[in-house]
Protein backbone atom coordinates (compact mmCIF):
# COMPACT_ATOMS: atom_id res chain seq x y z
CA UNK A 1 0.00 0.00 0.00
CA UNK A 2 1.39 3.38 -0.63
CA UNK A 3 1.74 5.99 1.72
CA UNK A 4 0.82 9.79 1.36
CA UNK A 5 2.08 12.54 3.49
CA UNK A 6 -0.27 15.59 3.22
CA UNK A 7 0.00 18.52 5.22
CA UNK A 8 -2.73 21.39 6.06
CA UNK A 9 -4.73 18.53 5.72
CA UNK A 10 -7.67 20.04 8.15
CA UNK A 11 -9.40 22.28 5.43
CA UNK A 12 -9.48 23.53 1.24
CA UNK A 13 -7.05 22.19 -0.66
CA UNK A 14 -5.22 19.70 1.28
CA UNK A 15 -8.59 18.46 3.04
CA UNK A 16 -9.80 17.52 -0.33
CA UNK A 17 -6.53 16.09 -1.88
CA UNK A 18 -6.25 14.09 1.85
CA UNK A 19 -9.88 12.34 0.39
CA UNK A 20 -8.91 11.76 -3.10
CA UNK A 21 -6.07 9.85 -2.40
CA UNK A 22 -7.95 7.95 0.29
CA UNK A 23 -10.56 6.94 -2.27
CA UNK A 24 -7.26 5.91 -4.80
CA UNK A 25 -6.26 3.82 -1.65
CA UNK A 26 -3.44 5.54 -0.09
CA UNK A 27 -2.27 5.22 3.88
CA UNK A 28 -2.16 8.42 5.04
CA UNK A 29 -0.60 10.88 7.21
CA UNK A 30 -2.24 14.17 7.88
CA UNK A 31 -0.62 17.36 9.76
CA UNK A 32 -2.51 20.52 10.52
CA UNK A 33 -2.83 22.44 13.76
CA UNK A 34 -6.23 22.08 13.90
CA UNK A 35 -5.53 18.47 15.74
CA UNK A 36 -10.02 18.41 16.32
CA UNK A 37 -10.89 18.93 12.75
CA UNK A 38 -8.27 16.09 11.44
CA UNK A 39 -9.48 13.29 14.32
CA UNK A 40 -13.17 14.08 12.63
CA UNK A 41 -11.69 13.52 9.51
CA UNK A 42 -9.50 10.79 9.94
CA UNK A 43 -12.39 9.13 11.43
CA UNK A 44 -14.30 9.64 8.35
CA UNK A 45 -11.67 8.44 5.94
CA UNK A 46 -11.24 5.31 7.96
CA UNK A 47 -14.75 4.28 7.90
CA UNK A 48 -15.73 5.68 4.19
CA UNK A 49 -12.46 4.47 2.46
CA UNK A 50 -10.81 1.18 4.62
CA UNK A 51 -7.58 3.02 4.50
CA UNK A 52 -4.97 3.54 7.32
CA UNK A 53 -4.58 7.38 8.49
CA UNK A 54 -2.66 8.90 10.94
CA UNK A 55 -3.29 12.29 12.03
CA UNK A 56 -0.99 14.38 14.25
CA UNK A 57 -0.72 18.00 14.84
CA UNK A 58 2.39 19.78 13.50
CA UNK A 59 3.22 23.31 12.46
CA UNK A 60 5.67 23.86 9.79
CA UNK A 61 6.79 26.93 11.15
CA UNK A 62 8.37 25.45 14.01
CA UNK A 63 11.04 23.28 13.21
CA UNK A 64 11.05 20.84 16.15
CA UNK A 65 6.81 20.03 15.37
CA UNK A 66 7.96 18.88 11.69
CA UNK A 67 10.82 17.00 12.95
CA UNK A 68 8.72 15.32 15.43
CA UNK A 69 5.55 14.73 12.76
CA UNK A 70 8.28 13.35 10.24
CA UNK A 71 9.38 11.03 12.83
CA UNK A 72 5.94 9.83 13.92
CA UNK A 73 5.28 8.90 10.27
CA UNK A 74 8.42 7.03 9.34
CA UNK A 75 8.22 5.07 12.70
CA UNK A 76 4.20 4.05 11.77
CA UNK A 77 4.97 3.25 8.02
CA UNK A 78 8.53 3.00 7.24
CA UNK A 79 8.71 5.27 4.72
CA UNK A 80 6.80 7.49 2.38
CA UNK A 81 6.12 7.17 -1.33
CA UNK A 82 4.09 10.75 -2.01
CA UNK A 83 4.77 14.24 0.01
CA UNK A 84 1.82 16.89 -0.35
CA UNK A 85 3.09 19.97 0.84
CA UNK A 86 0.35 22.05 1.14
CA UNK A 87 0.13 24.24 4.46
CA UNK A 88 0.02 27.60 3.72
CA UNK A 89 -1.35 30.75 4.95
CA UNK A 90 -2.35 34.39 3.45
CA UNK A 91 -0.61 37.65 3.56
CA UNK A 92 -1.98 41.11 2.34
CA UNK A 93 -0.62 44.72 2.42
CA UNK A 94 1.61 46.96 0.54
CA UNK A 95 5.94 45.67 1.15
CA UNK A 96 6.37 49.47 2.86
CA UNK A 97 3.30 48.31 4.86
CA UNK A 98 3.76 44.98 6.18
CA UNK A 99 5.46 44.54 9.82
CA UNK A 100 8.29 42.82 10.56
CA UNK A 101 5.99 39.79 12.70
CA UNK A 102 3.83 39.22 9.06
CA UNK A 103 7.35 39.02 7.19
CA UNK A 104 8.52 36.76 9.38
CA UNK A 105 5.43 34.61 9.55
CA UNK A 106 4.85 34.29 6.09
CA UNK A 107 8.23 32.96 5.27
CA UNK A 108 8.22 30.42 8.07
CA UNK A 109 4.97 28.84 6.76
CA UNK A 110 5.03 29.36 3.26
CA UNK A 111 8.76 28.93 2.61
CA UNK A 112 10.70 27.56 5.28
CA UNK A 113 7.70 25.38 6.14
CA UNK A 114 8.22 23.51 2.59
CA UNK A 115 12.16 23.67 2.44
CA UNK A 116 11.60 21.76 6.14
CA UNK A 117 9.29 19.72 5.49
CA UNK A 118 10.78 18.31 2.00
CA UNK A 119 14.29 17.79 3.71
CA UNK A 120 12.95 16.18 6.31
CA UNK A 121 11.14 13.45 4.35
CA UNK A 122 12.93 13.59 0.97
CA UNK A 123 15.72 10.09 2.21
CA UNK A 124 12.52 8.18 2.52
CA UNK A 125 11.59 9.54 -0.96
CA UNK A 126 14.71 8.64 -2.28
CA UNK A 127 14.71 4.71 -1.41
CA UNK A 128 11.21 4.71 -2.64
CA UNK A 129 11.90 6.94 -5.51
CA UNK A 130 8.80 8.97 -4.79
CA UNK A 131 6.64 12.01 -5.91
CA UNK A 132 6.44 15.73 -4.28
CA UNK A 133 3.67 17.71 -4.89
CA UNK A 134 3.86 21.60 -4.02
CA UNK A 135 1.10 23.60 -3.89
CA UNK A 136 2.77 27.11 -4.36
CA UNK A 137 0.16 30.00 -6.69
CA UNK A 138 -0.17 31.02 -9.98
CA UNK A 139 1.42 33.67 -8.70
CA UNK A 140 4.45 31.95 -7.71
CA UNK A 141 6.32 33.88 -11.12
CA UNK A 142 4.08 37.07 -11.42
CA UNK A 143 3.92 40.30 -8.91
CA UNK A 144 0.77 41.28 -7.18
CA UNK A 145 0.63 45.18 -5.96
CA UNK A 146 -0.90 44.53 -1.95
CA UNK A 147 0.38 41.00 -1.86
CA UNK A 148 4.65 41.28 -1.69
CA UNK A 149 5.06 39.42 1.19
CA UNK A 150 2.94 36.50 -0.02
CA UNK A 151 4.11 36.78 -3.42
CA UNK A 152 7.89 36.51 -2.28
CA UNK A 153 7.13 33.42 0.10
CA UNK A 154 5.31 31.79 -3.16
CA UNK A 155 8.44 32.59 -5.51
CA UNK A 156 10.61 30.93 -2.89
CA UNK A 157 8.71 28.12 -2.43
CA UNK A 158 8.76 27.42 -6.47
CA UNK A 159 12.59 28.44 -5.99
CA UNK A 160 12.56 25.79 -3.16
CA UNK A 161 10.98 22.85 -5.08
CA UNK A 162 12.66 23.73 -8.18
CA UNK A 163 16.20 23.27 -6.49
CA UNK A 164 15.15 19.96 -4.76
CA UNK A 165 14.49 18.62 -8.38
CA UNK A 166 17.55 19.99 -9.73
CA UNK A 167 19.81 17.96 -6.65
CA UNK A 168 17.46 14.99 -6.67
CA UNK A 169 16.54 13.68 -10.03
CA UNK A 170 15.55 10.31 -8.20
CA UNK A 171 12.09 12.25 -6.90
CA UNK A 172 9.47 13.49 -9.26
CA UNK A 173 8.96 17.22 -7.98
CA UNK A 174 5.65 19.12 -9.42
CA UNK A 175 4.84 22.28 -8.42
CA UNK A 176 1.55 22.97 -8.40
CA UNK A 177 0.13 26.61 -8.75
CA UNK A 178 -3.96 26.81 -8.79
CA UNK A 179 -5.37 30.29 -9.34
CA UNK A 180 -8.31 31.14 -6.83
CA UNK A 181 -9.86 27.71 -4.91
CA UNK A 182 -13.11 28.30 -2.85
CA UNK A 183 -11.14 27.61 0.47
CA UNK A 184 -10.54 29.08 3.72
CA UNK A 185 -8.62 31.06 2.07
CA UNK A 186 -10.76 34.27 1.64
CA UNK A 187 -12.22 33.74 4.40
CA UNK A 188 -15.43 31.08 4.70
CA UNK A 189 -15.79 29.05 1.38
CA UNK A 190 -19.04 29.52 -0.86
CA UNK A 191 -17.49 31.37 -3.77
CA UNK A 192 -18.63 30.31 -7.03
CA UNK A 193 -17.24 29.36 -10.28
CA UNK A 194 -18.68 32.22 -12.17
CA UNK A 195 -16.52 34.61 -9.41
CA UNK A 196 -13.67 33.03 -11.01
CA UNK A 197 -13.27 30.11 -7.96
CA UNK A 198 -12.52 26.14 -8.84
CA UNK A 199 -13.05 23.55 -5.86
CA UNK A 200 -10.43 22.12 -3.54
CA UNK A 201 -11.59 18.97 -5.32
CA UNK A 202 -10.83 20.28 -8.81
CA UNK A 203 -7.05 20.25 -7.39
CA UNK A 204 -7.40 17.04 -5.91
CA UNK A 205 -8.65 15.55 -9.21
CA UNK A 206 -5.64 17.32 -10.87
CA UNK A 207 -3.05 15.74 -8.96
CA UNK A 208 -4.28 11.89 -8.73
CA UNK A 209 -4.83 12.32 -12.65
CA UNK A 210 -1.01 13.45 -12.79
CA UNK A 211 -0.05 10.87 -10.43
CA UNK A 212 -1.36 8.08 -13.00
CA UNK A 213 0.86 9.17 -15.93
CA UNK A 214 3.55 6.50 -16.82
CA UNK A 215 6.53 6.40 -14.26
CA UNK A 216 8.75 8.04 -16.88
CA UNK A 217 6.87 11.16 -17.47
CA UNK A 218 7.51 13.84 -15.29
CA UNK A 219 5.17 16.80 -15.49
CA UNK A 220 7.35 19.96 -13.53
CA UNK A 221 4.52 22.41 -13.31
CA UNK A 222 0.89 23.05 -13.79
CA UNK A 223 -0.43 26.49 -13.71
CA UNK A 224 -4.22 26.04 -13.89
CA UNK A 225 -7.33 28.07 -13.19
CA UNK A 226 -11.04 28.51 -12.95
CA UNK A 227 -12.60 29.24 -16.44
CA UNK A 228 -16.50 30.07 -16.95
N1 LIG B 1 -7.26 29.18 -2.06
C1 LIG B 1 -6.59 29.70 -3.08
O1 LIG B 1 -7.12 30.49 -3.87
C2 LIG B 1 -5.16 29.31 -3.32
C3 LIG B 1 -4.59 29.61 -4.57
C4 LIG B 1 -3.26 29.25 -4.81
C5 LIG B 1 -2.54 28.59 -3.84
N2 LIG B 1 -3.12 28.31 -2.63
C6 LIG B 1 -2.30 27.59 -1.65
O2 LIG B 1 -2.96 26.40 -1.30
C7 LIG B 1 -2.51 25.95 -0.03
C8 LIG B 1 -3.71 25.53 0.80
O3 LIG B 1 -4.52 26.66 1.07
P1 LIG B 1 -6.12 26.60 1.06
O4 LIG B 1 -6.58 27.48 -0.03
O5 LIG B 1 -6.58 25.22 1.13
O6 LIG B 1 -6.42 27.40 2.43
P2 LIG B 1 -7.12 26.95 3.80
O7 LIG B 1 -8.49 26.46 3.53
O8 LIG B 1 -6.93 28.12 4.70
O9 LIG B 1 -6.23 25.74 4.29
C9 LIG B 1 -4.91 25.95 4.71
C10 LIG B 1 -4.40 24.68 5.39
O10 LIG B 1 -3.06 24.92 5.83
C11 LIG B 1 -2.96 24.61 7.21
N3 LIG B 1 -1.94 25.43 7.86
C12 LIG B 1 -1.86 26.78 7.92
N4 LIG B 1 -0.79 27.14 8.64
C13 LIG B 1 -0.19 25.99 9.05
C14 LIG B 1 0.95 25.71 9.82
N5 LIG B 1 1.71 26.68 10.35
N6 LIG B 1 1.29 24.42 10.03
C15 LIG B 1 0.53 23.43 9.52
N7 LIG B 1 -0.57 23.63 8.78
C16 LIG B 1 -0.92 24.90 8.55
C17 LIG B 1 -4.36 24.86 7.76
O11 LIG B 1 -4.61 24.05 8.91
P3 LIG B 1 -4.60 24.58 10.41
O12 LIG B 1 -5.16 25.97 10.39
O13 LIG B 1 -5.44 23.56 11.08
O14 LIG B 1 -3.16 24.52 10.81
C18 LIG B 1 -5.22 24.33 6.62
O15 LIG B 1 -5.39 22.95 6.70
C19 LIG B 1 -1.71 27.12 0.56
O16 LIG B 1 -0.34 26.85 0.43
C20 LIG B 1 -2.11 28.31 -0.32
O17 LIG B 1 -1.11 29.29 -0.38
C21 LIG B 1 -4.40 28.64 -2.36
Amino acid sequence: MKVAVVTGASKGIGRAIAEALAKEGYSLALGARSVDLLEEFSKELEENYGVKVLNSHLDVSDPQSLKEFAGAVLQEFGGVDLLVVNAGIPMGGRLDEVSDEDMERVFQVNALGVWRTIKLFLPSLKERKGTVAVVTSYISTMILANAGAYVASKWAARAFTKTFQAENPEVKFIELRPGMVDTYFYGRPGRKIEEGFMKPEDVAELLVALLKLPKHVLVEEVLFRSVY
